[in-house]
Formats: structure tokens, C-alpha cells, sequence
């Protein structure tokens, strides 16, 4: 207040009078700066966006299929597998193991605190021109459109079938191990699973909202329990899943889109819940039924999506990840770099938290190599080393490194150091025995903080995936995952979410340093897909957003592949 007064007054009263020696600052920025200022008529300018997003140019259809069509593929089956359905209704008297008592009572202990407001099949509406309107201009950054992304660059969104679909016990679906969370407890009234974001019902609305404002990749995951309700090798197939995802798959190439899809986003059935024993078989029996109808049309498979952070979530035992591993898997997550990298005990604490979240899974799939040292190593982690042959085995049997970096953090080792730390499985850091966090050594946070999570500091994007890139070698880097959920979004008001300033900045920041990752450090980063086209379900909350409707973020990331494309 009292600095516009007195600019006003100085304005009246001219550069040099009285009031020019108080008010250094500004006198001295009009003496020093080259600006000549003049006057001109003065009219309202129109700056709002007349632009449109454009839609996929549909349907697709590929030269030849990527694997032969089921009638051929067929002969890979089992043939004297069940095809059949389940309701939950228990039959009168037993009928066997896995009759319809049986499957009703696998859901004995859970049952769902709400139904959704639907139970079939949502036709899809047109989507108005309005709603594809791109949003204000984005002031904020320097883009260096010298940099190009080749024309097959995959691009898209994702998410998994668990955190959006809904509609557990329809259809006959299995119950997963992920449906005590949200399923019967619900931390914020709004959690419920069996509702989620409807997807079960609704993706073709998805779908064609999604081609609509021109994405062309979409990432999702097949629930297992769909396809086999009980779990088990030779226990019986549930036609109405394969429908499902027969439909969803024909349904994004009728609108344009190429299907990605992951075998198992942390959904595993619940008889893997205590013993991953006989995952390997059990996880073949269901890739077969739905890789034998849908690889055809589908170029790119993901097996385990972050089963290298499932220990104390999904798995119980370090071992579990052995067997995960001989079902076959990589998929990994968030790099520590060091706190202080001159200092060496802050560089062996990255690196050996690196070794557990990634040298496990990456070790033996990409090097050919035994696990690392450091977790044979602890006492009591419970892992055993591989053999050679199942060394053998594993090595070489992926086409590339699926990541899902979104953010990197600090290392820096427990206080009671790394060794202590190791021989003590009390030690609230065991067994990564690294002390993380988002804060520098100078007390800066990193970068501007989501809800949970995420962060938007892309100044470590490039040693995320050269760490990958230069320790484990795979041929291509594909993101699986990458995203921002803006911090306590769901508190502001509709128009504000849209707005999504801080969502649109972390993907193109992001974005940014892949390409020069990609340019100036030689990585093969072969696509990037968006973590979430939905606000959905993360694990027992709705709080961070990813909501169902177009915002500015979704607009300027098709945008930023507009620009950077090769055509
Ligand atoms: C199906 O055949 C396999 C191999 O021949 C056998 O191990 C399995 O028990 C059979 N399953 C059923 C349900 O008959
Ligand atoms: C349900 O809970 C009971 C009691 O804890 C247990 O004995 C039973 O095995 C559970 N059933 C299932 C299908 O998990
Ligand atoms: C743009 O890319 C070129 C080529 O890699 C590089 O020399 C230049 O520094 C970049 N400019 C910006 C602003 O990032
Ligand atoms: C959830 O709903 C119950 C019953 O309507 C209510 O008592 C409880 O306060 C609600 N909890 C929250 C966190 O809103
Ligand atoms: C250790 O792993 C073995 C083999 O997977 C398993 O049988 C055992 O229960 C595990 N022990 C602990 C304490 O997790
Ligand atoms: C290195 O880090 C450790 C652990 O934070 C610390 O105790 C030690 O003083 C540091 N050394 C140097 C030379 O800064
Ligand atoms: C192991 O760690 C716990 C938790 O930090 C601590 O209370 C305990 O004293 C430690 N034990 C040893 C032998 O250092």
C-alpha cells in the first residue's frame, strides 16, 4: 500500500523532484535501464485459445499381427481347461473344488460396503468440441523444440485394473489380495474398490475420451482374479473376464489406440496371498489363457509391475521375489542418489539401497548375474542365492527396462551407520539400511512437493535413467510410469483441479530432461506413459487426484508430443 502511493505521487510529481532520493530503487532502475517508453491508442486484445485437440484418425488396424490369432495360438492351451462362471451364491450342497460353494466362499471374509450405481456396460457419448478447447498458454518454460523424439516414440497413460475398475465380485472375479484394502475398510468414505472409478463398466467412455483429445497408447492391466478366480494352475478359466478384456482391447482400436498391457499390477489372487510357492506356475497358467487370445492385437506385454517394492506389501519373504522373478519380472522404481556425493559412506548408501530396489530384479534379468552381495550379505533377509541354472534361465528373457521413476531421493546412511544397521533387523531402515529423503544436504527441498509421493525435480530425470542405462544395460528404457499428484488437490474448486499447474510443469519438465537424456546421454528411452488418466484408487484413497475429466496437464502433454515428434 504505502509503496503504490508513493509511486503515484512520484508519478505525478516527475522523475526528479523531491521525492526521488527516498525511493532509490526506483529511480535508479529509470535512470539505468535502455527502455524507451511511448504512448499509442490502447485495444482489448483477444489471447484465449481457439485451438483444438485433435482426435486419432480410427479405427487402427496393424499390417499383420504381433502374434498369431487364438485359432493357431490355441494349441498352446491346456485342453482340458474349465471355461465357466461364478455368482455368489453358494450351491445348496458342496460340488467340489471348485464349484460354486467353493467360490463363494472365497469371499467368505470380505465383503463390500458399497455397490456400484451400475452393472453393465456404459455406451460412450461424443465428446463436445467445448471440452477440447486447449487451455491459456503456458508462460513458464523454455522449450528446446530442437530436440525430437522418433515417430514410433511411445506415448501415452496408464493405470492399473485394481485402482480403477470396480465391480469385484461381478462376473465372476476372484478375490485379490489387494481387496482387504478398500474393499471392507474405507479410510475416507470414499475408498471403496468395489466401486473405484467404475472402469469396469465405463471404458469405453475412457476410451473414446481418451482418442478424442489424441492419445495413442493406453497402458492397463488384466485383472488375474478375473481370469481365474481361484488362483490356481488348472483350476477353472472365467469366460466373462476374457470377454471383458477381449472387448477393451477391440475397443481401443476401434477408437485409434494401441494397447498396452501389464499381466499383474499387485492383484495377485488371493491364494498368493502365503505361499508364492507355486506363483511361477500359476502365473504361466493365466499369461497363456490371455496372451493365447489378445497378442495379437497387443505389441507390448509388461509382466510385474514394481514387485521389487512388494516386500511387506504383497510378499511376506525376500524369496518371494526369486519366485516372482522365475514367473518373470523387472520392474522398478525410485533412484536414491546420494546425499552428499563427495562423501563415500552417503555414495555406498545409494548404492546399496539400488542393489536391494533394483540389482535384485536387475542383476540375474539384465547381467546375467547372482544377486547382489549386499543382500546375501544381511543376516536374517531371508534370500537365497540363485542358482545357476535358474541364473540361466532368467537371463536375457526381456526386451526392456519398464521404469516407473518419478522422482529420485536423497541416501545417506542410518546413524547408527550401514553396517550396524544390516546386523540389526530392528533398525527402522533394514534392511536398506539408507536413510532417504527429499531435503539437500544445504536444506533445500529438491523440488516443489505433490500430496505423496511425487515430487517436480526433474534436475535428477537424467541420472535416474543413466543409472539404469549404465549399471544394467538393457537394450531400450520404456517408462511405464511417471506422474504428480498436486498436494491436497481434492480440497480446491473444479475449475482450479482443471487448471493443474503444477501437474501440467512436472510432466513438462520431465519430458524435457528425457529428451536429453535421450540426445545428450545416448539413452534409449523408447516411450513414457503417463501415471494417471483417472484419479483412482491409490491403495486405499482417493485423495490424490487423477480425476476423470480433461485438464490442462493432459492437453499440453499431447502437446509436448505434437511438438516433438518426428513426423
Ligand atoms: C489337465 O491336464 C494336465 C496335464 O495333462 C494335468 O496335470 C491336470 O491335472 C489336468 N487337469 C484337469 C482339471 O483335469
Ligand atoms: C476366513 O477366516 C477364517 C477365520 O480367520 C479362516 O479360517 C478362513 O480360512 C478364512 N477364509 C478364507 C477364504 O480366507
Ligand atoms: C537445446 O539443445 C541443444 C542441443 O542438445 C543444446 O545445445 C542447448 O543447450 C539446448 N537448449 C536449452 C535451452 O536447453
Ligand atoms: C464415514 O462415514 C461414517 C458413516 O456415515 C461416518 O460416521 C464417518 O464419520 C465418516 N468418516 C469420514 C472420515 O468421513
Ligand atoms: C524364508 O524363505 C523360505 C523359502 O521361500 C520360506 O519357506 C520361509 O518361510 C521364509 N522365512 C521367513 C522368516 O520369511
Ligand atoms: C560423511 O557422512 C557421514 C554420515 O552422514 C558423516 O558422519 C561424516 O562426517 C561425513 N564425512 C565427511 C567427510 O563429510
Ligand atoms: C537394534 O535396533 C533397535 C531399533 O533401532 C534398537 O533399539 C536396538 O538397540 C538395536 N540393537 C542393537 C544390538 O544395536
Amino acid at each position: 500500500m504505502i509503496l503504490l502511493s508513493r509511486l503515484i505521487v512520484l508519478g505525478l510529481a516527475g522523475g526528479h523532484s523531491a521525492w526521488a532520493s527516498p525511493v532509490t530503487h526506483e529511480s535508479q532502475a529509470t535512470t539505468t535501464a535502455e527502455v524507451s517508453h511511448s504512448y499509442s491508442s490502447f485495444s482489448y486484445t483477444q489471447v484465449t485459445s481457439t485451438r483444438y485437440a485433435t482426435g486419432l484418425s480410427a479405427p487402427l488396424s496393424f499390417a499383420t499381427p504381433f502374434a498369431p490369432a487364438l485359432r493357431q495360438a490355441s494349441t498352446l492351451l491346456p485342453s482340458n481347461v474349465t471355461y465357466t462362471t461364478y455368482s455368489l451364491q453358494s450351491s445348496p450342497t458342496p460340488d467340489g473344488q471348485y464349484g460354486q460353494s467353493a467360490y463363494a466362499a472365497l469371499w467368505a471374509n470380505l465383503s463390500c460396503t458399497d455397490a456400484p450405481p451400475f452393472t453393465t456396460t456404459i455406451t460412450p457419448s461424443a465428446v463436445p468440441s467445448s471440452e477440447l478447447v486447449y487451455p491459456p498458454n503456458l508462460y513458464n518454460l523454455v522449450d528446446n523444440a530442437t530436440l525430437k523424439l522418433p515417430p514410433d516414440f511411445i506415448w501415452g497413460v496408464a493405470a492399473s485394473a485394481w485402482q480403477i475398475e470396480g465391480g469385484l465380485q461381478l462376473d465372476g472375479r476372484g478375490p485379490s489380495v489387494l481387496d482387504t484394502i478398500g474393499a471392507i475398510q474405507s479410510n475416507d468414505n470414499a475408498s471403496d474398490a468395489n466401486i473405484a472409478d467404475m472402469g469396469y463398466f465405463m471404458y469405453k467412455e475412457d476410451i473414446a475420451r481418451l482418442a478424442a483429445i489424441g492419445v495413442p497408447h493406453l497402458s492397463f492391466s488384466i485383472s488375474w482374479p478375473r481370469i481365474v478366480p481361484f488362483g490356481a494352475a488348472g483350476s477353472p478359466i472365467n469366460t466373462p473376464g476374457l470377454q471383458h478384456y477381449d472387448d477393451v482391447i477391440n475397443t481401443c482400436l476401434e477408437y485409434g489406440i494401441t494397447p498396452i498391457v501389464t499381466l499383474n499390477h499387485g492383484d495377485f489372487p488371493i491364494n498368493q496371498a502365503s505361499d508364492t510357492s507355486t506363483l511361477p506356475e500359476n502365473f504361466l497358467y493365466f499369461a497363456k489363457q490371455v496372451m493365447a487370445r489378445y497378442a495379437d492385437r497387443v505389441p507390448y506385454w509388461v509382466t510385474f509391475n514394481e514387485a521389487n517394492i512388494g516386500v511387506g506389501e504383497v510378499f511376506t519373504s525376500w524369496n518371494d521375489l526369486t519366485n516372482v522373478l522365475t514367473a518373470h519380472a523387472a520392474f522398478a522404481n525410485n533412484l536414491a542418489v546420494p546425499l552428499n556425493p563427495s562423501n563415500a559412506s552417503h555414495v555406498d548408501a545409494a548404492l546399496r539401497y539400488q542393489d536391494f530396489i533394483l540389482g535384485i530384479m536387475g542383476n540375474p534379468l539384465f547381467l546375467g548375474q547372482q544377486y547382489p552381495t549386499s543382500a546375501l550379505d544381511t543376516p536374517n533377509l531371508n534370500l537365497t542365492a540363485l542358482t545357476e541354472t535358474q541364473i540361466f534361465d532368467v537371463h536375457g528373457t526381456i526386451d526392456f527396462w519398464a521404469f516407473d521413476p518419478y522422482v529420485a531421493q536423497f541416501a545417506s546412511p542410518p546413524p547408527v551407520g550401514i553396517s550396524a544397521c544390516a546386523a540389526n533387523q530392528s533398525n527402522p531402515t533394514w534392511p536398506y539400511c539408507a536413510s532417504t529423503s527429499m531435503i539437500q544436504a544445504d536444506g533445500w527441498l529438491m523440488g516443489d512437493m505433490s500430496n505423496v509421493y511425487s515430487s517436480i525435480a526433474p534436475q535428477y530425470v537424467r541420472q535416474q535413467l543413466g543409472y539404469v542405462w549404465n549399471t544394467f544395460r538393457p537394450r531400450a528404457i520404456l517408462i511405464c510410469e511417471f506422474g504428480f499428484n498436486p498436494f491436497a488437490d481434492s480440497l480446491g474448486a473444479g475449475d482450479a483441479q482443471r487448471l493443474d499447474l503444477e501437474r501440467t510443469l512436472y510432466y513438462q519438465d520431465f519430458l524435457q530432461e528425457v529428451l536429453k537424456a535421450i540426445h545428450e546421454d545416448g539413452v534409449n528411452v523408447i516411450g513414457a506413459l503417463a501415471w494417471s488418466y483417472l484419479d483412482n484408487n491409490e491403495f486405499g484413497s482417493y485423495a490424490n487426484h487423477y480425476r476423470r475429466r480433461y485438464k490442462r496437464s493432459l492437453f499440453e502433454y499431447v502437446g509436448f508430443f505434437h511438438d516433438h515428434i518426428q513426423n
